[in-house]
């Protein structure tokens, strides 16, 4: 796939080097160094280069949308027409603290970037794990069982991107269902966030789920 990388930090960097190394084309964009960019895309190897918004939105077959929520409006105008694109996003709807979401319980940031881009394919994903796992994900991504990752929206053909590049990253994917189970998947996030960053272990987990299913004797 061609994938766009809309905001090159922590999560954009990170999941942008292993979809490069991963065979993908990827273009890093919105930093505020260019020279930040091109030193992701020359480390990240492969088919890996540093481009503006817009070049990393032309001919994209999958956007990840990886900025703070108050600069979503900017990278979306850097970015130009976003009609019939697959966004998978991990931005949560932050504040400027990051000590709370702004959105919540009866909405949820990925909502409202869909009412943002009514005619792009939003799907979120990635924002209920911390970024320092990924590497490790990846390094391990043969054996079993993977860690889970949930992602959820309403779109078949968004998903079905997602899933490909939830998978070549080394998770399992889990589909919560419809766009407005980001409802609970972002509050998700925060818990993780919260047990990652605050607990005595660090950001290094991620974690599984497991069905237990009642088993006639
Ligand atoms: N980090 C995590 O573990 C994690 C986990 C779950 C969800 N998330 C969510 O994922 C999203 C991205 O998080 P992150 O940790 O990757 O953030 P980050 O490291 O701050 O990356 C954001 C990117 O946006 C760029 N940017 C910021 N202001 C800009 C400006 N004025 N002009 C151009 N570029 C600008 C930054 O540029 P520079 O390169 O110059 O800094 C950086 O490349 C957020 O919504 C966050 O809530 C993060």
């Amino acid at each position: 796939m061609r994938i766009g990388i809309l905001g090159s930090g922590l999560m954009g960097g990170k999941l942008g080097t292993i979809w490069a190394r991963a065979g993908h084309d990827v273009v890093f964009s919105y930093s505020r160094s260019e020279k930040k960019l091109e030193r992701l895309a020359r480390d990240a190897g492969g088919n890996a280069r540093a481009g503006t918004p817009a070049e990393a939105a032309k001919d994209a077959n999958a956007l990840l949308l990886a900025v703070h929520w108050s600069r979503i409006d900017d990278v979306f105008k850097k970015a130009g027409n976003l009609s019939g694109k697959v966004i998978v996003s991990c931005s949560l709807p932050m504040n400027d603290s990051d000590t709370d979401l702004l959105v919540a319980h009866k909405s949820s940031g990925a909502e409202k970037l869909a009412r943002k881009r009514p005619k792009a394919r939003i799907v979120s994903a990635f924002n209920t794990v911390p970024s320092e796992v990924f590497f490790s994900v990846f390094e391990n991504r043969s054996r079993d069982p993977r860690p889970s990752l949930v992602y959820c929206g309403d779109d078949k053909k968004a998903k079905d991107v997602a899933v490909q590049l939830i998978r070549d990253v080394g998770f399992e994917p889990v589909d919560a269902g419809p766009l407005r189970i980001a409802r609970y998947t972002e509050p998700f996030a925060l818990l993780v966030a919260q047990l990652a960053y605050e607990g005595d272990r660090g950001p290094a987990m991620a974690y599984r789920f497991e069905w237990f299913e009642e088993r006639n004797a």
